[in-house]
């Protein structure tokens, strides 16, 4: 297996609200792979651009009370500043959800490519330098070439033109295909890519989706997508990191959590796949829980139909019910909370299969989930 790029260690966010402290992420874990693809998937507002921005760096007004992030090794949250904004220049990249906004109105598609061109890996930026530099004009032929170039790359079929554009004189697609190319210019080895298709038509969407793909293998980066959307995450990831109200409730490989998904919330979000065009949770009633006042124990609790008296009351700790398969269920922790759970973990057909499973893969799952349950 290849060497951990990023881990996640226990990550607490916190934001002070007027309705007093929200704890938004309650202990996260996970971990990239250099060279994989994973994906970080949940309803909105659980926390995913959150958490990704606490990777970044991009968190000014939050609270890390506890946890650790490391890149290649190195705690970033311990980093200066002028350390931190070397790496996200360098090494660390991300499309931003909104495209609109994560661009610059003021000025053109090329001022905006060249200014991450000059400036990636430079410590800090001198605001002094930065207008000396714009005054004098001394914008290289070789970086307009190369901005270009990547403009290319990106599929823009005029890209002199958009070159010289200013962000509103362009689409919607068009701006995400621009923020793409932004990203990737600095060759980063870690991609965040939030949302990169939400804001765009299902046709560009897809086309979006498969152009970074092709890009980022031709790259050998790796890459974390935030997505709402498990069928998209099943398109572009190797791994699926299952996010509820800021916890991580289940993880594991792409394939092995379509073929044995165990979190109520994943089998939740499975059976609202085919009505996508509406979005997300319709396999799931209610809310998600308030962040300044959430359950004190299973943050799921609320909108689970296994949950028991004892959610409400014991912390239901992620466990590894298979090798690389990791659930925060007390239906599979191995010491169910409640006989009843203890029921449930041995006999998959009384959560009942997912609807889009066939016969056959049903008897398996069963079988699976019987073993799971009895992990430690
Ligand atoms: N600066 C902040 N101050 C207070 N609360 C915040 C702040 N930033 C985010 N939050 C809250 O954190 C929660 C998670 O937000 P986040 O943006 O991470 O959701 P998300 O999973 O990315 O959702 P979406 O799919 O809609 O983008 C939300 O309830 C949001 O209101
Ligand atoms: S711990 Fe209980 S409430 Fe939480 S998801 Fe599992 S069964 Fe449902
Ligand atoms: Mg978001």
């Amino acid at each position: 297996m290849s060497d951990p790029l990023l881990e996640v260690r226990n990550l607490h966010v916190h934001f002070d609200t007027y309705d007093g402290v929200a704890e938004v992420i309650n202990g996260v874990n996970f971990t990239l792979n250099q060279g994989e693809t994973a994906a970080l998937v949940g309803e909105t507002g659980c926390g995913k651009s959150v958490t990704m921005k606490a990777v970044m760096g991009l968190l000014p007004s939050a609270r890390i009370p506890e946890g650790e992030i490391l890149y290649k090794g190195e705690n970033v949250l311990e980093l200066s500043d002028a350390k931190l904004h070397a790496r996200r220049g360098r090494e660390m990249s991300m499309i931003m959800q909104d495209p609109m906004t994560s661009l610059n109105p003021v000025l053109t598609v090329g001022e905006q490519m060249i200014d991450v061109l000059k400036w990636q890996g430079k410590p800090r930026l001198s605001v002094t330098n930065w207008v000396r530099d714009r005054l004098g004009g001394s914008t290289s032929a070789e970086h307009r070439e190369r901005a270009i170039e990547m403009l290319a790359d990106v599929e823009i079929s005029a890209p002199k033109r958009v070159f010289n554009s200013y962000p509103v004189e362009l689409s919607g697609g068009m701006r995400q295909r621009i923020l793409i190319a932004i990203a990737l210019l600095s060759e980063p080895d870690l991609l965040i890519a939030d949302e990169p298709g939400t804001a765009l038509d299902v046709t560009t969407e897809a086309k979006v989706l498969d152009l970074l793909e092709e890009l980022v293998e031709e790259r050998d980066t790796s890459v974390l997508y935030i997505t709402h959307d498990l069928g998209v995450a099943r398109e572009v990831s190797d791994y699926i990191n299952v996010m509820y109200a800021g916890e991580i409730v289940e993880q594991t490989s792409t394939a092995e959590l379509f073929a044995d998904p165990q979190h109520p919330y994943t089998r939740g979000m499975l059976e609202s796949i085919p009505s996508l065009s509406t979005g997300i949770g319709d396999g799931i009633e209610g809310h998600l829980p308030d962040y300044t006042d959430p359950p004190g124990a299973c943050r799921f609790v609320d909108r689970c139909p296994y949950a028991e008296a004892a959610c409400h009351e014991v912390y239901p700790y992620p466990r590894e019910t298979e090798p690389d398969h990791t659930v925060a269920c007390h239906l599979f922790d191995g010491s169910p909370v409640a006989e009843h759970h203890h029921e449930l973990a041995e006999e998959r057909v009384n959560i009942g299969p997912p609807s889009w499973t066939d016969a056959s893969e049903t008897d398996s799952e069963s079988d699976a989930v019987a073993d799971g349950g009895s992990a430690q």
